[in-house]
């Protein structure tokens, strides 16, 4: 999969990785570290929310429910929704699914070892394996949890289609609660995903390390930027690798020569950011309603509510 999709991102123009493969047991670490830098304002202002609702949320779910997670990582933030619905006796079990194994396996047991009670049923594996997995659930109610703002990886059209899909798996009682970063001025944006200490450069180079790692490439880290440039218009986050030089990088499991021409780009992620009018269309888009949505104090970040019918009471 990740050599077939190098060669493919590599030898297309202009050159482009898909953004999952960040993620690494390296790239699960330094993105750890992104939402600990002072400039990367999502993680903690999500935290906020979580805090001041995290209670409320679990009230709005007062029957047994599964907490399934996309993309859980850490689960740091998770705790708090979990600890809530274990306060309230109504946490069924908790699902997360994370493309990174081993985040999965390390998130998973020291969850269990502070919950001795949970119950944890983890998936290793993409988006799509989750649908399947939703599909199979009976029972319970549903809490799909879609934290952090991965949703902004994703193409707006693409996002939809997909909720639209997790639509398709929700019973009338289920929900959805997705972390959106919402649109600001470019300054605060682009500080975000250029910190100062240099960690989202090397968490975006860590792509470059780990071809040379997984498939014997022979990129030179030094010579190629990080770069990242918010496109206030379409309000998205683009990052980028330049090669300051034009150079040729061989990878020898792929038997390839990537030429490069100097100030060439290598597009690495986008990560789209929402007003709350583009959040009302991507829940209709997806058959939805957007029931609630919360703020941190600064109005930076949202935390919504989707639903496909009224919840339980
Ligand atoms: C995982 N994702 C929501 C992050 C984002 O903000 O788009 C990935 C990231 N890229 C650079 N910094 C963080």
């Amino acid at each position: 999969m990740f050599a077939r999709d190098m060669a493919a991102a590599l030898t297309a123009f202009p050159k482009s990785l898909p953004c999952c493969y960040f993620y690494d047991r390296l790239g699960a670490r330094l993105f750890e570290a992104i939402c600990e830098l002072p400039e990367y304002y999502l993680t903690r202002a999500e935290d906020e929310i979580l805090r001041a609702h995290a209670e409320e949320i679990a009230a709005l779910f007062p029957r047994s429910t599964e907490l399934v997670e996309l993309g859980s990582g850490s689960a740091a933030k998770t705790r708090l929704l979990i600890e809530a619905f274990l306060r309230r006796r109504t946490l069924k079990r908790y699902v997360p699914l994370d493309i990174c194994r081993s985040a999965l396996e390390e998130t998973s047991s020291d969850l269990v070892r502070a919950y001795p009670t949970l119950e944890v049923f983890a998936i290793a594996g993409e988006y799509r394996e989750a649908l399947h997995h939703l599909s199979a659930t009976a029972g319970s109610c549903k809490l799909i949890l879609w934290l952090g703002s991965n949703i902004g990886n994703l193409e707006r059209s693409e996002a939809g289609r997909f909720l639209g899909q997790i639509r398709d798996t929700l019973a009338p009682g289920d929900g959805v609660l997705i972390g959106i970063d919402l649109r600001k001025d470019s300054a605060a944006v682009e500080a975000a995903y250029d910190d100062a200490g240099g960690v989202t450069a090397a968490f975006n180079r860590n792509l470059l390390a780990r071809i040379n790692r997984e498939l014997g490439g022979h990129f030179d880290l030094r010579t190629f930027q990080h770069r990242a440039r918010y496109d206030a218009e379409v309000g998205r986050v683009e990052m980028y690798l330049v090669s300051d030089r034009r150079q040729q990088v061989a990878i020898d499991h792929l038997r390839l020569e990537v030429p490069f021409v100097a100030g060439e780009a290598i597009h690495t992620e986008n990560s789209y950011k929402y007003s709350l009018a583009e959040i009302e269309t991507l829940a209709a888009t997806a058959r939805m309603r957007c029931r609630r949505t919360w703020f941190d104090s600064e109005r930076r970040f949202s935390l919504n509510l989707f639903t496909a019918g009224e919840l339980a009471r």
